[in-house]
């Protein structure tokens, strides 16, 4: 073992923990990364367990709670849990659709100590917005809210998440997010997890529009300096090298389900194998160290080549161990998105052919559907 290979069990304090406090959502995008098979309200922990993993959590060393779903404001306890947060001296991030009951309990959410708030936003045209998320009269319902966030001199980041569906507006998004009064705007494009891997094909832009969209975004950059900040999340499967997904496997981020499965990402059940535990077994902090799944990826001991030599492997440690066993059939391989893998040509081809093809209807996320992943061209194979 040497400096460049850290021991895969030494744990670093995690940064952020994902609370998905609900799947249910009135929103069914079809780009969703939660699992194909949503969790049921019946089966969602209750206050008093959301409250201990907090605690837990905030004595871990975790600064930021990113309260999401679904939609967390669907939970009549949102206040209390925020509450909670603030106790703590947490930083809380709202992740919101901002429709449903949410404006109405921004001015509570505000009272107890609410830090940030992050709208999703589906398009700029309230018609092509709708179809997107699947809720019709939502766009007027998310201008309000932003207005209300706004007012209230909250910190409001609006979350456009980009695919052909509405990669034409990337300019248009920019324009709201100053119109709204946004102090930052992600343009990310789709990560083929969850329901957006079902929905690749109808989701998936060509290669043009990503050059045209990253061109207005760093244009807009330099115009809007000190206005607005752009993050931007270039498409994996254009790209050269691909991102440190959750900040790399076990080193910033926890991820607790609805019903208390923590996870190193938000998609880590679709690899078979893997024992993830519950946060009504196990405290939080024995799951971050020990826990099967959490080891499983943790540092580089467990790379192969190309990575496994590469200088950049403490970097992106190696890309995404999902898209890795989507597409590679192995959870330990080099994420084809990048262009050292042997696979990455072949991925790219897929990309280019599917962003040519007319794109298929939208399979829209829904609880209690029969939707399988259908892991119909693996590249591997
Ligand atoms: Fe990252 Fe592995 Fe690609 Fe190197 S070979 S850039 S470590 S994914
Ligand atoms: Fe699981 Fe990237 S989504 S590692």
């Amino acid at each position: 073992m040497n400096a460049l290979t850290p021991n895969r069990l030494e744990a670093p304090a995690p940064v952020g923990l994902l609370a998905e406090l609900t799947h249910r959502c009135p929103l069914r995008c079809p780009y969703c990364s939660n699992p194909l098979e949503l969790d049921r309200r019946s089966g969602e922990l209750d206050t008093a367990a959301w409250q201990r993993v907090l605690k837990e959590a905030a004595g871990l060393g975790v600064l930021h709670v990113h309260l999401s779903g679904g939609e967390p404001t669907a939970r009549n306890d949102i206040v209390e849990i925020t509450k909670t947060c603030a106790d703590l001296g947490l930083y809380s991030n709202l992740i919101t659709s901002g429709v449903g009951g949410a404006l109405a309990k921004l001015q509570a959410l505000y009272d107890v100590g609410l830090d940030h708030v992050q709208l999703s936003v589906q398009g700029v045209d309230a018609q092509n917005a709708e179809r997107i998320g699947g809720l019709k009269n939502a766009q007027p319902q998310k201008f309000e809210f932003a207005a209300k966030v706004v007012e209230l001199g909250l910190p409001l980041t609006l979350n456009s998440v980009i695919h052909r569906g509405n990669i034409h507006e990337v300019a248009g998004f920019i324009d709201l997010a100053v119109k709204m009064g946004a102090k930052r705007l992600e343009v990310a494009h789709t990560q083929y997890y969850g329901w957006a891997y079902v929905n690749r094909a109808a989701l998936m832009p060509d290669k043009a529009q990503v050059d045209e969209s990253i061109r207005i975004v760093e244009a807009a950059r330099e115009r809007l300096k000190g206005q607005l900040v752009i993050d931007l999340v270039v498409p994996d499967y254009y790209a050269k090298y691909p991102k440190a997904c959750a900040g790399g496997w076990g080193r910033k981020l926890l991820n607790v389900t609805p019903q208390g499965k923590v996870l190193p990402c938000h998609a880590a059940e679709t690899i078979p194998g893997l024992e993830f535990w519950n946060v009504n077994d196990h405290s939080l902090g024995e799951i971050w160290r020990d826990s099967p799944a959490f080891t499983a990826y943790r540092g580089t001991d467990w790379m192969k080549e190309p990575c496994r030599s590469c200088d950049r492997r403490e970097k992106d440690w190696g890309g995404c161990r999902c898209q890795a066993l989507a597409l590679a059939g192995d959870a330990a391989a080099t994420d084809p998105a990048c262009s050292l893998s042997p696979l990455h040509a072949k991925v790219r081809a897929l990309a280019v052919e599917e962003a040519a093809e007319n794109p298929p209807d939208y399979v829209y996320r829904t609880i209690g559907s029969n939707v399988r992943s259908p892991f119909k061209e693996e590249v591997h194979s």
